[in-house]
């Protein structure tokens, strides 16, 4: 699993910002980044193409690195899946889906769904030459608050999008998403305690519909952490000097912290249930200590000492994300 931008997408980026001011771009970032920090969706600031550009130039590398990690443990979860046909919900600049391709390259049929053709428009212009399946997808304008106006699809996702749906339409989002399903769902949002809450009102919504929870949750049972912690993870990637630039920082990386959710039909194929790493491992002199949630659906700090050789040389191999 690499959490660059590949390197056609890192390259219709530079190529799209050829000529565009640097100082205009970072200022349309700022505006977008104030707008999210103060609790706004895209579409109040996402209006012409250079603004979808300032997103794709500083949160497209941060989500792309997020739904690679996610897609990377639906992988481990479900080895035999292989979707042909997917519908992206909320795609943006359409940076899962580059991702999906990525994790399953057999995917064919890919379906772009956003209420913003500017988004829309962005994802075309990044794909003209790059990828052939990306350029042919089908770009659908919907609305994700009007239940199922999508096709269905073996793999069906929505990154950051769920944020911006007014919260009592959520629900039936999550389950006109799921309706259109085959195989697997994929939902990530940020890692925020916000983004962690969002995440298990749609994880209750899918249980009751009778989805099998698969990743990062061992188990379907009641999520066993508790406010004022909250489940995420992290994912460092690198930053481009023009990302750097467009953020005002001078760090050569930077960590996303995101919450994704994999769920399935229960008749796919999935590997026994393993306990899912929730923090950075704590190694000390007599060995490495993990917090853990179990498939008996509990939280449990596990210590595994260096005298259980093979335990612990498994455990070092293993951090925040992982499971053991
Ligand atoms: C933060 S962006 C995420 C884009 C992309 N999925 C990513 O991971 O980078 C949120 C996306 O959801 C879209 N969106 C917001 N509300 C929507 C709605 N009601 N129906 C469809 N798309 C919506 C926005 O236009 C935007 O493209």
């Amino acid at each position: 699993m690499t959490p660059d931008l590949p390197p056609d997408l890192r390259q219709a980026v530079d190529r799209l910002m050829e000529g565009r001011g640097r100082k205009d771009l970072s200022a349309r970032a700022q505006k977008i980044s104030d707008t999210y920090r103060a609790g706004g969706g895209s579409a109040a600031v996402i209006r012409e193409a250079d603004d979808a550009l300032a997103y794709a130039l500083t949160r497209l590398p941060a989500t792309y690195a997020a739904c690679a990690r996610a897609f990377h443990e639906a992988g481990l979860k479900c080895p035999e899946f292989s979707p042909r046909s997917l519908l992206d919900a909320g795609a943006g600049p359409g940076g899962a889906s580059w991702a999906a391709l990525a994790q399953w390259p057999d995917l064919d049929q890919i379906v772009l769904l956003d209420s913003n053709p500017t988004f829309l428009n962005l994802s075309r212009d990044l794909s003209a030459g790059r990828s052939v399946r990306l350029e042919a997808a089908e770009r659908l304008t919907r609305d994700l608050a009007r239940p199922r106006d999508w096709p269905d699809a073996d793999l069906v996702m929505a990154s950051y999008a769920l944020a911006e749906l007014p919260q009592d339409r959520l629900a039936e989002a999550v389950i006109g998403l799921w309706e259109a399903c085959r195989g697997l769902m994929i939902i990530i949002e940020p890692g925020s305690p916000e983004g962690s809450r969002r995440m298990l009102s749609a994880r209750d919504t899918l249980i009751q519909a009778g989805a099998s929870i698969l990743a990062p949750c061992p188990h379907g049972m009641a999520c066993p952490v508790h406010a004022p912690d909250w489940c995420h993870f992290v994912q460092r990637l690198p930053r481009s000097r023009d990302h750097r630039l467009a953020k005002g920082g001078d760090a050569p990386f930077e960590d996303e912290k995101f919450i994704y959710l994999v769920v399935g039909r229960s008749d796919l194929m999935s590997s026994p249930p393993q306990a899912r790493i929730l923090a950075p491992a704590q190694h000390s002199k007599p060995g490495v200590r993990l917090k853990l949630c179990t498939p008996e659906g509990q939280l449990e700090m596990r210590d595994i000492p260096k005298r259980d050789k093979s335990g612990y040389r498994d455990a070092r191999r293993r951090d925040w994300g992982d499971s053991l």
